[in-house]
């Protein structure tokens, strides 16, 4: 991994960066660990404690994309300090229909693992998450809605033993995504790039130029 940091950093020379050499190579670092086939898809969450939690982990486990419907009227339903500034490293996508964008994703040759409480459901370490994988979280108070349950190829339940009946959604989406990471480090997927160097560059030039302007100007 160290050699392939080098050589995109060695690829960049030339190109105009607003960020310290040690940011650069931190953000080179993230970029070639994302996992561009691990998408989380959030399904009207509304509270924005857990959706910030959501974006959190997303980032730690290494989610670049992240897509969301919102019934609510707030404009941003994530919070800053909770997000610890992590939903600067990872790209929200809210769509209109999950049925649609999740359908597209199938197309695509993604599996739709759906994380649901009732009967059907298996257990979510019996899924394998090193193909190419959106997760599905659902709201607070629904769940994740009968037809994004229909059309997942699996719908999953994390065990529990206790009085209540299901874990906040964030530590639910934490929970499934570091199964994820677990198979998939165990898979040295953590040590394949994704991205490729246009795409890596596209973002960057994002991330650590237009941003930081328009970072400046607030
Ligand atoms: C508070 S739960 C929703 C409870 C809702 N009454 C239901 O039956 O789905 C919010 C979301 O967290 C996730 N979740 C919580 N506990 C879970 C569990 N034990 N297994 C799978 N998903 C879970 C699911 O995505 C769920 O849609």
């Amino acid at each position: 991994m160290e050699n392939r940091v080098e050589e995109v950093l060695r690829a960049l020379e030339g190109e105009e960066f607003l960020v310290e050499p040690q940011r650069l190579r931190r953000l080179v670092e993230v970029l070639l660990r994302r996992q561009k086939d691990l998408v989380l898809f959030s399904e009207n969450v509304k509270n924005e404690h857990n959706f910030s939690a959501i974006i959190r982990t997303c980032d730690a486990v290494g989610v670049l994309n992240v897509y969301y419907t919102y019934e609510g009227n707030k404009q941003k339903i994530y919070n800053e300090h909770i997000t610890m500034g992590s939903h600067k490293w990872v790209f929200l996508h809210r769509v209109q229909s999950a049925v649609e964008t999740l359908r597209r994703f199938k197309e695509k040759g993604f599996q739709v693992v759906a994380t649901r409480l009732v009967g059907r459901s298996v257990h979510f370490r019996e899924v394998d998450y090193t193909k190419p994988t959106v997760v599905v979280v659902g709201n607070e108070l629904e769940g994740v809605s009968e037809e994004v349950a229909e059309l997942a190829d699996h719908n999953v339940v994390i065990p529990m033993y206790g009085m209540a009946q299901s874990l906040n959604v964030s530590v639910a989406t934490a929970v499934i995504l570091y199964e994820a990471e677990r198979q998939r480090s165990a898979k040295g997927l953590y040590d394949r790039p994704q991205l490729s160097l246009e795409e890596i560059k596209r973002i960057l030039r994002k991330w650590a130029y237009e941003d930081v302007i328009l970072d400046r100007k607030r």
